[in-house]
């Protein structure tokens, strides 16, 4: 398996104000403070974590480059710009929380910073560049989720955060293989991979968790009922964890390829207005 021929890895820029959007609808996700800062939360780790997946793709890149096609090498190219951009607006999200009142954001953004010099420092390009093939998976089957597999989903959020989440989705999407590729062709094996997922995701679910509370705390909302609904939200019947099981569990798999699934005219079908609403030219896949 591998990723299709035709497939295009595009960086776009958008603009969008995030402070004044958060001033003015602070529970912009179905007006719903458990949700809204569970997203909030889940955010608040991609600059950080976003530069730990360019690093990591850089250095590996350079490490093993003979080994690597040369289509890999311009995805690599195209993947590391998108994820610039990511980064970005997610540098001006908590911006917007700190702006807000959630000023710890910065606190918890420092700490997520050392770590990542940390891993930088002590753990093979290689290892750190399995936690990120397992980050774009994670990434690539929420947008997957997000867009396609809960159709009330979408509607339920208040823009411009519904237009960066939609544009991220599909980014996350086109670019979900290049570090997968990029690991396999290094010469990554597959108790590696699968030990970098483990640690991408305690260290996930570690840091969403903390942030999660401090925000609802923050707001004099961590009580029983939302205790309740937060746990409910992630691990319950109808909660995240469970929706990307069958994901999560197809990643462990050995002869696993993101590619498997192609999501992409799934994801555009519903959303080809939108994008041109915010000039964003939908893909030619779409
Ligand atoms: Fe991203
Ligand atoms: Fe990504």
């Amino acid at each position: 398996m591998k990723s299709p021929d035709n497939l295009k890895i595009i960086p776009r820029d958008i603009t969008v104000n995030l402070t004044d959007a958060l001033k003015e609808k602070p529970y912009w996700l179905d007006n719903d403070p458990v949700q809204t800062h569970f997203f909030n939360a889940l955010q608040s780790a991609f600059p950080e974590g976003e530069r730990l997946f360019i690093d990591s793709a850089r250095d590996v890149r350079d490490k093993y480059n003979d080994r690597l096609s040369e289509t890999l090498k311009q995805q690599i190219k195209l993947f590391i710009k998108q994820e610039a951009f990511h980064g970005a607006h997610h540098e001006e999200w908590n911006k917007a929380l700190s702006e807000g009142g959630y000023q710890k954001i910065a606190v918890y953004s420092q700490w997520f910073r050392k770590r990542r010099l940390v891993l930088k420092k002590r753990m093979s390009p290689l290892y750190r560049l399995a936690m990120t093939a397992a980050g774009e998976h994670f990434t690539a089957i929420t947008a997957r989720l997000n867009i396609h597999g809960d159709p009330e989903f979408m509607g339920s959020i208040d823009r411009p955060f519904r237009d960066l989440i939609l544009y991220h989705a599909i980014e996350e999407i086109e670019h979900k293989a290049v570090c997968f590729d990029l690991y396999q062709q290094a010469g990554g094996g597959y108790i590696t991979r699968i030990l970098g997922a483990a640690s991408f995701t305690f260290g996930m679910i570690f840091h969403v968790r903390r942030i999660h509370v401090y925000l609802l705390k923050k707001d004099g909302l961590w009580n029983k009922e939302t205790k309740r609904k937060a746990r409910q939200e992630v691990w319950g019947k109808e909660g995240l964890v469970r929706k990307l099981l069958p994901d999560i569990l197809d990643y462990l798999r050995p002869d696993f390829h993101p590619w498997e699934t192609d999501d992409r005219t799934w994801l555009l079908k519903d959303f080809k207005e939108d994008l041109k609403e915010y000039g964003i030219d939908p893909p030619e896949y779409a």
